[in-house]
């Protein structure tokens, strides 16, 4: 498919105008980014897998009714998509207490929570993704009581598919970060942007080891090796492709998941 021109670079992502009327093509780079901008590196690699594994995930999420903006994969790089006006709200979805919710309240890490816990945080890097409540969404009409309650009755069954899902393949979900859009063509409200290592924790579940961006984040090194494991794990990685060194970090489960056409 022919790429029109760039509509907005993001951190890690660059969206580009399609041959097709609310059709865009999503780009996925190797910069990685944390702290709101202020840790920079390009990691070799990284937009290939997040763009795989991204795209098994939400075809996988389409298969059991959770509508997305994912039509199909384009490239190694690239990913057609619907076009969707952003609602300006992360929705962060935790199982396991750690990262941002330990230190801001004093729960201990890996805290198993009683229930999922989803948090909204305002889309906005130079105020650093504030936490909000919902009166905030209201009062600033972010998005309505209605949206609001439907998107997070998904994030709760995307929550549970993908539990089981990285279950299957000897993976912890601790926690993940979601976004929701208007998509163009319908004004409907569909899962958006990517879920990948970049937006999800991701331990092994016999060791804890990290296999996830706080990798990048916390500096512990073997970054993409972690993200090959993951993507290894849900069968859209074969072992002849990976030309990077592995690591080990416990034993591979033999789980079979279905592979992607
Ligand atoms: P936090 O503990 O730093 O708030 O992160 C919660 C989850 O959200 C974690 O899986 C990482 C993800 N996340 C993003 O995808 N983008 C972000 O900008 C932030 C802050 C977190």
């Amino acid at each position: 498919m022919k790429k029109g021109k760039k509509l907005y670079e993001g951190k890690a992502k660059i969206l580009f105008a399609s041959a097709e009327k609310n059709l865009v093509i999503q780009h996925f780079k190797d910069d990685a980014t944390a702290f709101n901008n202020q840790k920079k590196a390009n990691i070799e690699g990284k937009g290939i897998l997040n763009n795989r594994i991204s795209e098994h995930i939400l075809s996988s999420l389409k298969e059991v009714g959770i509508e997305n903006h994912l039509i199909k994969r384009l490239n190694m790089r690239e990913q057609l998509i619907d076009m969707v006006d952003i609602i300006p709200i992360e929705f962060v979805v935790r199982n396991i207490a750690t990262g941002s919710l330990t230190k801001r309240l004093g729960i201990e890490d890996g805290t198993v929570l009683k229930k999922p816990l989803i948090e909204f945080c305002y889309k906005n890097d130079e105020l650093g993704d504030p936490l909000v409540s919902r009166e905030h969404i209201y009062a600033f009409e972010w998005a309505s009581v209605l949206e609001i309650d439907l998107i997070s009755e998904q994030c709760l069954r995307i929550n549970d598919f993908l539990q089981g899902m990285f279950k299957g393949v000897g993976v912890k979900l601790v926690d993940f970060k979601l976004e929701f859009g208007k998509r163009k063509s319908d004004g409907k409200i569909i899962l958006a942007d990517e879920i990948s290592p970049d937006t999800c924790r991701l331990w092994d579940a016999d060791t804890d080891k990290k296999l996830d961006k706080d990798r990048f984040r916390k500096d512990l090194g073997n970054v993409i090796n972690a993200y090959q494991e993951i993507a290894r794990r849900l069968g859209i990685l074969h072992e002849q492709s990976n030309n990077i060194r592995p690591i080990k970090f416990s034993k591979p489960k033999a789980v079979k998941i279905k592979k992607n056409k």
